[in-house]
């Protein structure tokens, strides 16, 4: 379905299906990595720069030197003055330790390097969550575009560095030997250079195998690690014991795994016939330029001490120029991943620079949806459609409906989280299509249906509300008490201050009410004019709910209260009802005006009654309760 262009732009329109990837990126993606190196650590990445074409020029230096201190052996044997060649043993000793010794000082610094480059990355990806729609987050592409991001933000800046560093370490070390070498036997140069292009081109395929091996399989590794998630993870443990499901899901999870197996063994074989083939010109590369050194040594074309350095330089250059290939597809290779990375990051400005809008009323008098449609991405039926209702300010308004309905998608429109696909919300006269979706979500305050369970501490499980707060006691304690939640908090080891759940360190568990009733604390702290409750006392137990629905117009004064809920007790008293049918709002009016019209309210709130009145000892003590309809 295509969405108006009045729609704010989400990750839909952001995510572009992936492209061919050619070398051409190469540079660009290596400004930015060099530009997050250089955000990150600029420090280590200078020293570690330096120390790495520092010893990479080593090999040319050593070059010379072995071949001076040959010269001076031949020298010293015809005058017995052994003086010259213990002065150039003493230069490559010092020279070898020199080279050791930065060699693992590069190691440690690196260490940091790659450790403050994952740090900046993640933050980046963070930043780029922290701006995401909720619609963003129920999409698979959204997820695997994260997975990814998340995989190459991990090693890749850090690998692309050191690949970068070690190219320009080797490229150091092959132009010392290359101008060693030149001196010596000068057509020895291109033809190793040359040689070593086919073998290049064959290394980056098998980096680009590897990539779309990695860019394929993310669903299929999502779903397994959806898996060990539910295997390992407390909040499934109690199902996954009860039900007896470990085997279950490890089963599930092999059968994931073998798919990937399956995969992994193509790419491997592909990468070890690329592998075979570079080998082969590996090989070639190193064989053909010893032969001709020696082809030239039994001609008399060269001299002993010549030949013995041209051999030297093959012997030098060989794992030099293997580095340069090695590093170069390595840093292509981290290239096709960071630029998964750098797409995701980038996704950050194009939805932030669409989120921009008006400032949002801080307040209404009336609150009115008109004629809203809105259909969950990729779902034909509409969740809404042309729903239209008012809500007045300081009222308590309920919306009831069966299962499905679309009543948390009504909550949800009117928190901005999703924008209607037709028809407006508006805020008295403003549109809220138009102002900032940030800003008017500071003007609601929603309990949702499945709120979260924060493992912080009391204080800030509740401070969450409205963050700001989070340094008031006061305020906090306040909350509490309305929700209910004083008294057991005050009961707890360390009051506000106990850390809640129990997979951490003197971390204390709560009952799902109780749970429940954090969430309502947090509804009441965050102090917003609108104030949406979705089933706000389905895990609260009889008193407390009868409590909380008794208080609500006095908890909540000065405020207005969008309230859904299935006890028909509680929705009675308020002074609109809508109820919504299969998206649709099919009747509206007081709990009087409802039970004339006889529709589809009064079925359903006969149906509980009945329940209720089918034990009349129980009715009657319910009743008491104020339970009972
Ligand atoms: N994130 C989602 N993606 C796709 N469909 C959804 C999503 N959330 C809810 N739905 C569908 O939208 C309809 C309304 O759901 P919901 O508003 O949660 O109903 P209610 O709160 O009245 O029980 C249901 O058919 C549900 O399956
Ligand atoms: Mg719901």
């Amino acid at each position: 379905m295509s969405r108006p262009a009045t729609k704010p732009q989400t990750v839909y329109d952001v995510w572009k299906p992936p492209e061919q990837r050619p070398l051409r990126q190469l540079p660009g993606l290596l400004a930015s990595s060099l530009g997050l190196l250089w955000e990150s650590a600029r420090t280590e990445f200078v020293l570690v720069a330096i120390l790495q074409v520092v010893s990479g020029a080593m090999g040319g230096v050593l070059l010379v030197l072995v071949k001076n201190l040959l010269d001076a052996i031949q020298a010293s044997s015809a005058s017995q003055d052994f003086g010259p060649v213990l002065g150039w043993l003493g230069v490559l000793g010092v020279l070898t330790l020199l080279t050791t010794f930065s060699g693992s000082m590069q190691w440690e610094l690196q260490r940091i390097l790659g450790e403050q480059v994952d740090r900046r990355a993640m933050l980046r990806i963070f930043e780029v969550a922290g701006v995401a729609s909720l619609e963003a987050f129920e999409t698979p592409d959204f997820h695997n575009r994260l997975e990814r991001a998340w995989i190459s933000s991990g090693s890749r800046p850090t690998q692309i560095t050191q690949s970068l560093l070690s190219l320009m370490s080797s490229l150091a070390g092959v132009l010392g030997v290359v101008i060693a070498l030149f001196a010596v036997l000068p057509v020895l140069v291109p033809l190793l250079l040359v040689g070593s292009v086919p073998v290049l081109l064959l290394t980056a395929r098998g980096s680009k195998a590897l990539y779309a091996f990695n860019f394929g399989l993310t669903p299929l590794d999502r779903r397994r690690m959806y898996i060990s998630r539910v295997l390992t993870h407390r909040e499934h443990a109690h199902e996954v014991i009860a039900f007896g499901l470990a085997g279950f899901l490890n089963a599930r999870w092999r059968d994931l795994h073998d798919q990937r197996l399956a995969e992994m063994r193509t790419l491997v074989r592909q990468r070890m016939w690329l592998g075979a083939l570079s080998s082969l010109g590996n090989t070639l590369l190193f064989v053909a330029p010893v032969a001709l050194v020696s082809y030239l040594l039994v001609n008399g074309t060269m001299q002993l001490p010549q030949a013995v350095a041209a051999a030297t330089g093959i012997l030098l250059l060989r794992p030099t120029l293997q580095g340069v290939i090695w590093s170069a597809t390595q840093l292509y290779e981290c290239a096709l991943f960071l630029e998964d990375y750098e797409q995701f990051v980038r996704m950050k400005d194009e939805l932030v620079a669409e989120h921009g809008g008006g400032p949002a009323p801080a307040s209404f008098s009336t609150l009115r949806l008109e004629s809203v449609t809105f259909n969950y991405p990729g779902v034909e039926a509409p969740a809404l459609r042309n729903v239209t209702l008012d809500i007045g300010a300081g009222q308590v308004v309920a919306l009831v409906g069966e299962n499905g309905s679309g009543k948390t998608t009504l909550a949800k429109l009117l928190c901005g989280l999703y924008a209607p696909l037709g028809g407006r919300v508006l805020w008295d006269q403003t549109d809220t299509a138009q102002v900032k979706p940030a800003a008017l979500r500071k003007s609601v305050a929603v309990l949702f249906q499945d709120f979260c369970k924060y493992l912080l501490d009391v204080s800030e499980n509740i401070g969450v509300g409205r963050h700001e707060r989070l340094g008031d006691p006061d305020s906090i304690r306040e909350a509490a008490e309305h929700a209910g939640a004083h008294a057991f908090i005050r009961d707890l080891p360390e009051g506000y201050r106990t850390l809640l759940g129990p997979e951490f360190e003197g971390g204390h568990n709560l009952s799902i009410g109780q749970w429940q009733r954090m969430a309502l604390a947090r509804a009441f702290l965050r102090d917003a004019p609108l104030v949406i409750l979705d089933e706000p006392t389905a895990a609260l137990d009889a008193r407390a709910e009868h409590e909380l629905f008794d208080s609500m117009r006095t908890l909540f004064a000065g405020r207005t209260v969008l309230l859904i809920s299935h006890r028909f007790s509680s929705v009675r008293s308020a002074d609109r009802i809508y109820v919504l049918h299969k998206g649709e709002l099919v009747e509206q009016g007081t709990h009087e005006q409802l039970m004339q019209l006889n529709g589809q309210y009064a079925d359903l709130f006969t149906l509980q009654a009945a329940a209720y009145q089918s034990n009349g000892v129980a009715a009657e003590a319910a009743e008491r309760n104020g339970a009972v309809p």
